[in-house]
């Protein structure tokens, strides 16, 4: 197989930027989506979008945005193409973003909201996705902090939804879960003040 490698979509032509605008649709709901405009601040941004790539064809997307003065990167969307899943490009993807991430300057320490099984019906497509989602998570060495009835801000426009917080530092467990948490709601959201 060949080498699967990180590129900015600022570098991206016309055609591939297409592509990955249909990854991302494929593998996010409507009300889950951000434009991509606002994911990638462009070079130098705290928010950086990144497509996989194999060659010239887009595999994968991902955004994240810095957090700068926690040391961490919030991972705010990961997807492989539909017609590419399980063939080990997401693992491949997720080794060679935090590289990237850490040539970039930006920690390859990852926080990421994860979406709740339980809040899709049993046997349906969401609850299938949002199972292999935790799959692929639990795979890569994501940990599920310990932080109970965690809900999304709505402060950028997206609908407060109960998640999981999860994390990953390649070095350490997670030492302070409830520090991540308030960087994350003051860095990202915009959130100083709530409720515990
Ligand atoms: C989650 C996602 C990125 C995984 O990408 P992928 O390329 O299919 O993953 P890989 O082939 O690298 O799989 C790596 C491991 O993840 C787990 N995994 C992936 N898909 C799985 C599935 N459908 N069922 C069970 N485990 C799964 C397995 O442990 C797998 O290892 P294995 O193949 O050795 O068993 C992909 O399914 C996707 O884009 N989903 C839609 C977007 C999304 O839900 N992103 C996460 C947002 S919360």
């Amino acid at each position: 197989m060949g080498q699967l490698r990180i590129r900015p979509l600022h570098e991206l032509s016309d055609d591939q930027f297409d592509v990955v605008q249909d990854i991302f649709e494929q593998a996010y709901p409507d009300w889950l989506r951000l434009s991509i405009d606002e994911l990638d601040g462009g070079k130098g941004s705290d928010r950086i979008a990144v497509a996989g790539m194999f060659d010239e064809e887009p595999v994968g997307f991902a955004a994240v945005r810095v957090l700068p003065r926690s040391g961490w990167t919030f991972l705010r969307y990961f997807a492989i193409a539909a017609d590419r899943r399980r063939e080990g490009l997401g693992r491949r993807m997720w080794t060679e973003l935090t590289e990237y991430l850490a040539v970039n300057v930006a920690p390859r320490r990852l926080l990421w909201e994860a979406q709740l099984p339980e809040r899709a019906a049993p046997g349906s497509p969401q609850h299938d996705a949002r199972s292999t989602a935790l799959a692929f998570y639990e795979s890569i060495g994501g940990e599920v902090l310990p932080v109970h009835d965690y809900v999304m801000p709505t402060t950028l426009g997206l609908p407060a939804e109960p998640m999981l917080l999860m994390a990953l530092d390649p070095t350490s467990p997670v030492k302070d879960p409830n520090g991540l948490v308030k960087a994350l709601l003051s860095e990202h959201y915009g959130v100083e003040r709530y409720e515990v």
